[in-house]
């Protein structure tokens, strides 16, 4: 059951019930509301009108939203680290287990706006070459534009949030149902990135100790060269762990306090994974009852 903090039936249900022009009105005003108006203050600001345009006139407030079904009841779980802390490798297992979840990875989708040099793409792409936060609204629109909110399907973000007022905002649209929390200790990962190596155009990730390309420099599936990511070079690495202790780090507390945060310890993704994927099994269990 979708309900936001307020108690407001939010995700999903609303989403597929009010279309696009509304969901984007809504979605502007969690990530412009730096106070703590719940989605219901949101959502009941959104006129008729603009219900109207999104094709559903008959759904003229927010709460009369609640009476039809979603077309599935999905889980909404985010997977938060440091960099290189391994959330791009544990969520291909995840997804390899649970394939019901829609896999978002904010990163790969700014790398790719950056290769396609988007107007979106060359404003982030500073920020990412230093190590730095693309700032919250460009990301939010990002992500809130690519969840496939309006199916109810499971879904998986990687990488997002990645600051308390991205957290407040996606908590205004949607509940999250589960929060894996990767604890890895920097030494390994500073020795992790710099053996990183990435095709580009589809994010695939490799790593010549871990799990090498079948052929040196080349990726498994197109053939294609493998290159460096430009914000792994030591410089940016360092910058990177230190925006994750600022900006990312108060969001295990923030979770914790949800009640829906569980962290995972380790060096090891191939450890760690039978933990996470029992524990996330547990939760498709509690949401069923
Ligand atoms: P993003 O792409 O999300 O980078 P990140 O958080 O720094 O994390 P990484 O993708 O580098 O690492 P990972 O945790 O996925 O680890 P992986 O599985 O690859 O973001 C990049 C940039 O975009 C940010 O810096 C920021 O500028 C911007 N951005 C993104 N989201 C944003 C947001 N919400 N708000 C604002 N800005 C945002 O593993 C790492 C390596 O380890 C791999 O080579 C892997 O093969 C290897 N490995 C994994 N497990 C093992 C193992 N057991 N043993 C040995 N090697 C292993
Ligand atoms: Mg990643």
């Amino acid at each position: 059951m979708i309900h936001s903090s307020s108690g407001t039936l939010v995700h999903r249900i609303g989403t597929s019930q009010i279309g696009r022009t509304a969901l984007r009105g809504l979605r502007s005003q969690a990530r412009s509301s730096s106070s703590s108006a719940s989605a219901a203050t949101a959502a009941a600001s959104i006129s008729s009108s603009s219900l109207k345009a999104a094709g559903r006139p008959r759904c003229q407030t927010f709460s009369s939203l609640s009476v039809e079904a979603p077309q599935e009841d999905g889980m909404f779980a985010l997977i938060l680290g440091k960099p290189g802390g391994g959330k791009g490798t544990i969520s291909k297992k995840i997804l390899s287990d649970f394939p019901q979840f829609q896999h978002l990875s904010s990163g790969d989708m700014l790398r790719k706006h950056v290769q396609n040099q988007t107007s979106l793409g060359k404003e982030a792409q500073a920020y990412m070459k230093a190590g730095k936060l693309v700032p919250d609204d460009l990301v939010f629109d990002l992500i809130t534009e690519e969840a496939d909110l309006e199916s109810g399907r499971s879904i998986l973000l990687d990488g997002f949030p990645r600051t308390v007022a991205q957290a407040e905002g996606l908590e205004r649209l949607v509940h999250v149902d589960m929060v894996i929390n990767l604890v890895i200790p920097t030494d390994t990962i500073v020795e992790r990135i710099s053996d990183r190596w990435i095709h580009a155009p589809s994010g695939r990730t490799y790593s010549y100790s871990y799990n090498p390309p079948k052929q040196h420099g080349l990726d498994d599936v197109t053939g294609e060269p493998l290159i460096q990511r430009e914000d792994d070079k030591p410089e940016c690495v360092r910058s990177r762990l230190e925006t994750y202790e600022e900006a990312t780090a108060p969001l295990v507390d923030y979770y914790s306090s949800n009640g829906v945060l569980e962290s995972f310890h380790g060096t090891m993704s191939d450890v760690i994974y039978p933990n996470v994927k029992s524990w996330v099994e547990g939760r498709f269990d509690d949401g069923r009852e």
